[in-house]
């Protein structure tokens, strides 16, 4: 499973790409208007830091819009790729940018039936939004199952990028359902380290190893 960063932060970013743990990065227009930077320039400097897929996403909402900005954004760096909403108008540029080999990211999925018309779009990865379905009452994880099973039965290569991730516990049923990728936001991706029995258990480790008086260098 790859494992993607949810943020714009790059000092936070560089810290977690130390563990080797971090396989790419997503952003999106709520999280750069949170870094309050120049979007091409915090998107240039994450790909300086990440080498792997960094997700950009346009702010058109026409096709045409979307084309130039994404390739735009595209030409930033090899590792880009476009993130556009699903949409019709999405899938009609996501469509285009897969005939000019552009990596595309087709966000906002709330359904097993749109996630079709991306794979069917050409689109590199799908973003089915979990979090934001479980705060309407829905079973996020219902999804992720669900486009898993269709992309399945017709081999299609658009992975599944589990987003909206609310908790270590989505990352886990996502990885159970078969997402490809999960987006996760720093705090969450800590939170993935951690287990209290696993400090309880160091803990008593080192204390009963400092009784034996030994060195191992
Ligand atoms: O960036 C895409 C997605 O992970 C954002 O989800 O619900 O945390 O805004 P959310």
């Amino acid at each position: 499973m790859q494992l993607f960063l949810d943020s714009t932060d790059v000092a936070v970013m560089r810290d977690f790409a130390a563990t080797g743990l971090v396989d790419g990065v997503t952003t999106n227009p709520s999280l750069i208007a949170k870094s309050g930077r120049p979007m091409l320039e915090v998107i240039a400097e994450i790909c300086q830091v990440i080498d792997g897929p960094v997700s950009a996403e346009v702010a058109a909402v026409e096709s045409q819009g979307m084309l130039a900005e994404g390739r735009k954004l595209a030409a930033i760096a090899t590792n880009v790729v476009v993130k556009v909403p699903l949409t019709r108008e999405g899938l009609i540029a996501t469509g285009q940018f897969t005939r000019e080999g552009i990596q595309t990211n087709v966000t906002l999925c709330f359904s097993a039936a749109q996630a079709l018309l991306a794979a069917k779009a050409g689109a590199t990865y799908v973003s089915p939004f979990i979090g934001r379905l479980d705060d309407h009452g829905a079973q996020g994880m219902d999804l992720i199952s669900e486009i898993r099973a269709i992309y399945d039965n017709y081999e299609y290569d658009t992975e599944i990028l589990a987003a909206s991730i609310r908790s270590a516990s989505h990352v886990t049923a996502a990885a159970l359902a078969g997402a490809d990728c999960a987006t996760i936001p720093p705090d969450v991706f800590a939170a993935l380290f951690k287990h209290p029995l696993t400090e309880k258990g160091l803990e008593q480790f080192m204390s009963d190893w400092a009784k034996t008086g030994q060195s191992i260098l």
